[in-house]
């Protein structure tokens, strides 16, 4: 699956390093009788084989095995679309606070005072950031956050008897594969709207797709090509006029916090990313937060419960949702994201949060005009927290996107996203974030500038790279589609 490097040993799995009878802890004699755990629980023994290694071996093994990673901690980290910010340390410590991390989630509501204020404080910073009039944390995820919005909108249509002949939902051509997804996993049939020669959405394609099967239009602002999408009032009454909604994928908030509001343009209802725009973890589908935000009319179909402020400020579940979808995780979604994003909220302060989007469009911006002479951008214009360019030219010397961006691993960064969106030829997604210095920047263009150089001189080296990794080029497609995580005797050669 990876061609090996020479100059770095690959390091050895735990399991060979075993030697019978080594052991790294130290447990107390048991008190208890002891008990066969497999027929305890009904199950047929099988032996499972452990490592066995010193306390000190098994420290070395994985402390050095953390040093093979990559992360935000350790360097510039410029994926587009996914908005690899800095998470401030502090929101750790207060997620780690007894007070929030030992709370049960079925505590009576009447324990947990603090615990309501801090989802309701998130709620109220969203609101106002965001201009929609409600806001629910229960999705764990941007793309569920997704789901969770075209299941409202469906229930909208359901309520005023159009449920069944609104089946379609539009998708621009530049949009994450997750829209599409939570649509078809909504039930609806997707059809495509193409972007014009400008990187805006084709308002021609789309007034043709409008009529009255058109249940809602999922739009990215800004785009995906890192444009603010210019037509987006426009765009917004048109689909009202046609009877459909308008979804916000709001993963590209980073370019708007504090600047501009998705629920003045027109939108109805829209996801956020609180691991992306409002510093929480990223995790794969999960543990996040993938908050929603609704106009009025979408408030009464909500997941339930719904958190509300009382008459005296004070927030209270609201149970008596005869209209909801009903609920989309267990309990409240992932209470501690809420703790993170509150700290970092509050630590900005009201008056300094527009400095996040202005920043991190600044860095963008930078580095697109760095850049342009040897990556120009799909389109050229000014762009918002992200720049898409392109490495078509290079492409006659046998010198992909993908070959650069892995020797950009050889510089000591993290690749851009690579090849989307789909509609970019050789694309190359950079997102700076605002948390990056000039310095940091100027280090990146300077090696991807080199890099460019270097692919009209020894292309080889390229498709070659990297070269100074525990593997080297990894077949990508084979480790999707043969995935194989687990450890078996037979990888080390001896049959089990
Ligand atoms: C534009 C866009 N929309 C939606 C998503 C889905 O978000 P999540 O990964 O949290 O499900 C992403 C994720 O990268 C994205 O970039």
């Amino acid at each position: 699956m990876a061609s090996r490097t020479k100059s770095v040993p690959e390091p050895r799995l735990i399991f060979e390093k075993t030697r019978k009878g080594r052991i790294g802890c130290n447990l107390p004699e048991a008190d208890t009788p002891e008990v066969d755990l497999a027929s305890a629980v009904g199950r047929q023994r099988t032996a499972v084989e452990w490592p066995e290694v010193s306390e000190l071996e098994l420290l070395r093994h994985f402390t050095n095995l953390s040093h093979l990673n990559y992360g935000i901690e350790t360097g510039f980290y410029p994926l587009g679309s996914c908005t690899m910010k800095y998470n401030p340390k502090i929101n750790e410590r207060t997620a780690g606070l007894s007070g929030f991390a030992m709370l049960h989630p079925l505590q009576p509501e009447s324990t947990v005072p603090g615990a309501l204020e801090v989802i309701a404080g998130v709620h109220d910073f969203l609101k106002e950031i965001t201009g929609f009039d409600e806001i629910s944390m229960q999705p764990v995820a941007g793309a569920h956050g997704e789901l969770t919005c075209l299941m409202l909108v469906k229930a909208y249509h359901e309520s005023r008897g159009q449920g069944d002949s609104r089946r379609v939902v539009l998708v621009p051509d530049s949009a994450h594969g997750t829209n599409p997804a939570s649509a078809a996993r909504c039930g609806y049939e997707v059809r495509t709207i193409p972007t014009d020669a400008q990187g805006d959405c084709d308002l021609e394609a789309l007034e043709r797709a409008l009529d009255d099967s058109v249940a809602a239009f999922m739009v990215t602002n800004p785009s995906t090509l890192g444009l603010f999408e210019r037509s987006i009032a426009k765009i917004c009454e048109m689909v009202h006029a046609a009877g459909g909604q308008v979804f916000c994928d709001g993963a590209n908030m980073n370019a708007m916090v504090g600047t501009t509001r998705p629920g003045d343009h027109g939108f109805d209802c829209m996801h956020l990313n609180l691991h992306k725009t409002f510093s929480t973890p990223h995790g794969g589908g999960g543990p996040g937060c993938g908050a929603i935000g609704v106009k009025s009319h979408l408030e009464p179909f909500l997941p339930a419960p719904v958190l509300k402020r009382d008459e005296d400020g004070a927030p209270k579940f609201d149970r008596a949702r005869p209209l909801s979808v009903g609920r989309v995780s267990s309990f409240h979604g992932q209470f501690l994201m809420a703790v993170r994003a509150l700290t970092y909220l509050l630590a900005y302060g009201r008056e300094r949060l527009p400095h996040i989007s202005r920043f991190a469009v600044l860095n963008a911006n930078y580095v697109m005009a760095r850049l342009r002479g040897h990556l120009p951008p799909a389109h050229d214009r000014p762009c918002m927290h992200e720049c898409v360019l392109t490495a078509q030219e290079y492409k006659k010397l046998g010198v992909r996107a993908l070959d650069i961006s892995k020797r950009l691993i050889d510089h000591g960064f993290h690749p851009p996203t690579n090849y989307f969106p789909l509609i970019v030829p050789e694309a190359l997604m950079i997102e700076p974030t605002e948390t990056e210095c000039k310095e940091t920047l100027d280090a990146f263009c300077d090696a991807l500038i080199a890099i460019c150089e270097e692919a009209k001189v020894n292309p080889e080296a390229l498709r070659a790279a990297p070269e100074s990794q525990i593997v080297g080029r990894l077949d990508e497609a084979a480790a999707v589609k043969n995935l194989d995580v687990k450890w078996t005797r037979m990888r080390t050669g001896v049959p089990v």
